[in-house]
């Protein structure tokens, strides 16, 4: 290991300056557009509370211990995903692949991502103006196609949304990620649970809330293990260098399993949240739980047109879901930001400022899969798909696999122990022995087999 590059953080480097912005950038990384448009539907769809089981297992044997040892080694490293792991392998030895892949997830996830952001943007404003407003299947169904079918649109969206991402990150890591996600985390959260107490006040609401909790066994399939899997890696933004990028913000006497810990329940809860405002209005008006894009873009404006003061509250609604996802995105863009900030030595203004553009023009590819390249499919999948489908069930895990194998068999048990203490000063050996044993065995045996069975190279 470099031990000089490790004991000598880079001096001028920027750190969340309180307890409260780091929860607050790092719950907004998890919390995001996985929570409203993948969680509830995909809970619900895979056996409702048997689904949530095996998620709370993939959060608590997977997702935890990759998160805690993302932010270890960035607040260990100081420095960006790439680099990090340049700097704590042993010489010679290829982890930093792990960084590198990272920033290619960033650029594949953010490319469907901003697409999916600026669809809720876009629909902020048609709700306002009162458009999509209506029971009527045909007129819901022709506004959003008219929108994803219309490449300038979707493209100009875009281009909306990643500016404002631009902004928030080009104020820097304090004014720019803690003070956005400072001021937004409270105000998603109030919004949601005003759209939250309308839907389960509604009647007939019941029938929501037992798609989403009821559970059925019968509805797990080998592929739900999967999904479930790639959504806690998706979820908690791990797997990808993002929490690496930002452990290495995170101050030396914070506690890295304890944030770990709250952050990821806190994220489940807004995802079940999201699900509370979502399907007991979606059963309560008898419409049906479909998936993804048609769930936010269909069926959530005939929801709203058939309650009373639906406008209102689906204003509400877009604007919850897009600040949503400004936290998640700031943390992808930050990715590789940091990365070409410390390896070309660029400011921050030029590294934002090229990063988002890159984006936008890779992001094309998305933006246009409804429209000019409809028909280019690979693997039977458009690039939109196709990028959504390979980082969460593929490379997310993949990274998440090689990140637990590099910590716990490659840095070891001293090197653990001593940063997950804050050396000594926390009393909370027996979580870092339990967190240990987890990321040496149960986490890269769990890995393997559910993506080798999800992959269908074992059955
Ligand atoms: N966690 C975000 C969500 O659930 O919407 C998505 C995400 C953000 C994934 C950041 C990966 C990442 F690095």
């Amino acid at each position: 290991m470099d031990k000089e590059a490790v004991e000598k953080p880079t001096i001028n480097r920027a750190k969340f300056a309180t307890s409260l912005g780091v929860l607050a950038a790092t719950l907004g990384s998890a919390v995001g557009l996985g929570n409203i448009w993948k969680f509830p539907y995909l809970a619900g769809s895979n056996g409702g509370a048997a689904f949530l089981l095996v998620y709370i297992v993939c959060m608590l044997l997977i997702g935890i211990p990759v998160m805690v040892t993302e932010l270890t080694l960035g607040r260990v490293a100081r420095s960006n995903a790439i680099a990090t792991m340049q700097k704590l392998a042993p010489k010679g030895q290829p982890w930093w692949l792990i960084g590198a892949a990272g920033v290619l997830s960033a650029f594949l996830i953010m490319a469907f991502y901003s697409e999916v952001a600026a669809w809720v943007f876009a629909y902020i404003i048609k709700a306002i103006q009162g458009g999509i407003l209506s029971t009527d299947p045909e007129v819901t169904k022709s506004a959003f196609n008219g929108l994803v079918t219309d490449p300038t649109q979707s493209l100009i969206w875009q281009w909306i949304d990643l500016a404002i991402v631009g902004f928030i990150i080009l104020l820097g890591v304090n004014k720019g990620i803690e003070g956005a996600t400072k001021k937004l985390m409270p105000i998603l959260l109030i919004l949601l649970i005003v759209v939250g107490i309308r839907s389960i006040t509604l009647p007939g609401a019941g029938e929501g809330l037992a798609f989403l909790f009821q559970p059925d066994f019968g509805k797990l399939t080998a592929a739900s293990f999967l999904i479930a899997m790639g959504l806690a890696f998706f979820k908690l933004s791990v797997g990808m260098g993002t929490m690496i990028t930002y452990g290495s913000y995170f101050r030396d006497d914070q506690d890295i399993p304890g944030t770990a810990f709250r952050v990821a329940f806190s994220d489940l809860a807004v995802s079940l949240l999201a699900g509370i405002a979502i399907f007991p209005a979606v059963f309560a008006f008898g419409y049906e739980p479909n998936a993804g894009p048609s769930l936010l873009f269909l069926t959530i404006p005939s929801v709203f047109a058939s309650m009373p003061l639906g406008n209102v509250f689906m204003v509400i609604f877009f604007i919850l879901t897009f600040i949503a996802s400004i936290g998640a995105q700031i943390s992808l863009v930050e990715v590789p930001v940091a990365f070409l900030e410390e390896k070309f030595h660029l400011s921050r203004k030029v590294a934002s400022i090229s990063t988002v553009v890159a984006i936008a023009v890779f992001g094309a590819l998305a933006a246009l899969s409804n429209s000019l390249l409809a028909d280019v499919k690979l693997l039977g999948m458009t690039f939109f798909d196709l990028f959504d489908y390979t980082t969460s069930n593929i490379l997310l895990p993949l990274g998440g696999l090689f990140i637990a194998i590099f910590i716990s068999w490659v840095w070891g048990k001293k090197k653990i122990t001593a940063a997950l203490t804050n050396d000594g000063k926390l009393a909370n050996t027996w979580i870092v022995n339990v967190l240990y044993g987890t990321l040496l065995v149960v986490t890269p045996i769990l890995v393997t087999i559910v993506l080798l069975n999800g992959l269908k190279i074992i059955q």
